[in-house]
């Protein structure tokens, strides 16, 4: 794992929305990985004046609110046309979300897994992290192997989320169909973004703490091609914050990212 941090929220916004659009240009035709929340509306901000090329291709986002239509306000298909899909030269026909209005919800999350593996696997997965630990909506107990299936929702996450839901928790869905933890492992790298005091806990307990089902994020943990990008803010409480900034000034294969440290 590597920690990358940042002296602010715009610069770690800015930091993830450039990686990616490095991949974009590298590879244009990769595998992308989406994720939702208030933390990515910047970072799509940011990819949407890139001029990175989205063309050629292929997203998945990593869930959906079980009972929501794609055209409704606060389902993630909106939130991700809002604020990506429509901004950028993307086939629209090559992003996908789960299904979260399928009648067979089990089908509907084969069927997801099964479009992931056809389309050659994840090449690069964004996560933000919720204040229950998940990753995705993997709320906590989810089984470090699990695949595509529907969680319900803790009561921290409809909080969390309240605000999209005219700040009324109640509002928010009880389900939402996710990718599973071993989903998301299986992504080729994985980039995990963090800003704010309200994530300093969860990021220390996701990066330093034991690997727990308690904490999904903990998962990322066990992979072999992880970056953490945080701002001062969520970084507050790790423990060993001076040792990644030893590393960060001394790893030579993050000169670019230098500016940011
Ligand atoms: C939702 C998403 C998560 C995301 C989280 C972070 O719960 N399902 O994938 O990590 O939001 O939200 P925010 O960026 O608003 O803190």
């Amino acid at each position: 794992m590597e920690i990358l941090l940042c002296n602010s929220r715009a610069d770690a916004v800015a930091l993830t929305a450039e990686l990616i659009a490095a991949r974009l240009r590298a590879t244009p035709a990769m595998v992308l990985g989406l994720a939702t929340g208030r933390t990515m509306e910047e970072v799509y901000d940011h990819l949407a004046t890139s001029g990175a090329p989205f063309d050629q291709c292929t997203t998945f986002n990593l869930d959906e609110y079980v009972g929501l239509p794609p055209d409704h306000p606060q389902s993630y298909a909106t939130y991700m046309r809002q604020y990506l899909f429509d901004r950028v030269d993307i086939d629209i026909s090559r992003t996908h979300l789960p299904d979260g209005m399928a009648e067979d919800l089990v089908a509907a999350a084969r069927d997801y897994e099964r479009r992931i593996a056809a389309a050659g696997g994840i090449d690069l997965q964004l996560l933000g992290i919720g204040a229950s630990g998940h990753i995705g909506f993997n709320e906590p107990l989810s089984a470090f192997r699990s695949r595509t299936r529907d969680k319900i929702l803790t009561p921290t996450t409809r909080e969390q989320n309240a605000g999209m839901f005219g700040g009324d928790p109640a509002q928010v869905p009880k389900r939402a169909l996710t990718m599973g933890v071993g989903t998301i492992l299986d992504s080729r790298e994985l980039i995990l973004l963090a800003c704010g005091s309200a994530k300093a806990d969860v990021v220390a307990r996701a990066v330093e703490g034991p690997l727990t089902s308690r904490i999904s994020a903990s998962a990322i943990q066990l992979h072999t091609s992880c970056k953490v990008i945080l701002d001062a803010e969520a970084a507050a409480e790790l423990q060993d914050i001076d040792y990644y900034r030893f590393v960060a000034r001394n790893e030579e294969k993050w000169d670019p990212y230098r500016q940011y440290l």
